[in-house]
């Protein structure tokens, strides 16, 4: 598509050629199907309405340097999909389905994915919701699992340029028993009040704390949190924050490149002691952090306005797997033929 203009878009909604659709009825998945729809008809008893049964994910296709598309780690996001299915009460979309479906909508809108070196990419949303009609607090008995894609750029405005977080104490985006480690609209929707004060206070996003002692990080808005110091990445350990994908493969890559890996709880006073720090994510990718204020004491915790040295070689060795310009040597890309 010539007429795209790559290296501007905005991380949004972008309409392309085609979605697909899949329907658990009767017990079992259907068969997928797709369309140039944009719309969804359901019943308006429909528990993703009414009682939030509804789960998504997000991940990205690449278009590299030898014009291959490739997916990142697409099995890894069928697992959390099912996972938060589980953990909800839905009928889980098989992981094999899950995998197809995305391969064959990537491949009916190869023309929106963005070219190699253009910053951008094309993101995949899965999307699963109870469609069964119920008016009592009970799962559904009828499921509908859609992927819709579309190219964005970076998710912060400011792209790998470091970005303003505030830490608050006065919201938690989740319960350390709750779904914080689902991928569920619900937790996204109690995190929408503090991340629009915190746009209106001048910040980027939201750094949450651990819901019960207000005394360690959880999450950086819709990404996780890592900190480095002294040869050694750390990122908070909490049964309230979303296992990133992205994450778990910086730690990979931080192993490999001889770093220490720390995955535990985090107090507040210790970003004083990180070197860099960074909140990253399938959409966030690695976005470098600037600023952290907290909100609550008002102390301001600074780590200079261009990203250090181990974010740009951890971000330049993800993207560069990612678009095939770096050995793929744990075989995360599934290529697209
Ligand atoms: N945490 C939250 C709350 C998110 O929404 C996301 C985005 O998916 C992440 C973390 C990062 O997860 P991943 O790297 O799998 O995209
Ligand atoms: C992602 O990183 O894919 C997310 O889901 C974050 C956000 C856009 C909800």
């Amino acid at each position: 598509m010539s007429d795209i203009n790559w290296s501007s878009l905005p991380f949004g909604y972008y309409k392309t050629d085609w979605n697909v659709r899949c329907y658990y009825r009767n017990g079992k998945w259907g068969e997928l199907e797709f369309t140039q729809s944009e719309e969804i008809t359901m019943h308006m008893a429909a528990t993703c309405l009414h009682y939030g049964q509804e789960a998504f994910e997000g991940m990205k296709a690449f278009r590299g340097v030898d014009n291959k598309i490739r997916l990142f780690r697409p099995y890894e996001n069928a697992k959390r999909m099912h996972r938060t299915a589980e953990g909800i009460m839905m009928s889980p979309v098989p992981e094999e389905l899950f995998v197809k479906a995305c391969i064959e909508v990537v491949k009916r809108n190869e023309r929106f994915v963005p070219p190699a070196g253009s910053g951008a990419s094309l993101y995949l949303r899965p999307l699963l919701i109870g469609t069964g009609a119920e008016v009592g607090v009970k799962p559904a008995d009828e499921y509908l699992f859609v992927v819709f894609v579309g190219p964005v750029g970076p998710y912060f405005k400011e792209g790998f340029k470091p970005v303003k977080f505030q830490i608050v104490e006065d919201f938690d985006r989740a319960a350390p028993l709750g779904t914080g480690t689902y991928k569920v609209g619900g937790n996204y929707a109690a995190s929408l009040y503090s991340g629009q004060r915190a746009h209106d206070e001048g910040f980027s996003n939201c750094i949450y704390l651990d819901a019960i002692h207000k005394k360690y990080i959880d999450e950086a808005g819709a990404a996780n949190f890592f900190g480095i110091k002294n040869n050694t990445y750390c990122t908070p350990k909490s049964p309230s924050i979303l296992p990133s994908i992205t994450n778990m493969s910086l730690r990979q890559l931080a192993k490999d490149l001889g770093m220490t890996v720390e995955e535990r709880p985090i107090p507040v006073e210790e970003l004083s002691t990180f070197e860099e720090v960074a909140a990253c994510g399938t959409a966030a990718v690695i976005s470098p952090i600037c600023t952290i204020q907290d909100r609550g004491t008002g102390k301001v915790y600074d780590y200079g306005t261009e990203a250090g040295p181990v974010c740009k070689k951890l971000y330049d060795t993800l993207t560069g797997i990612q678009e095939g310009k770096v050995e793929d040597t744990h075989n995360w890309n599934l290529i697209i033929e």
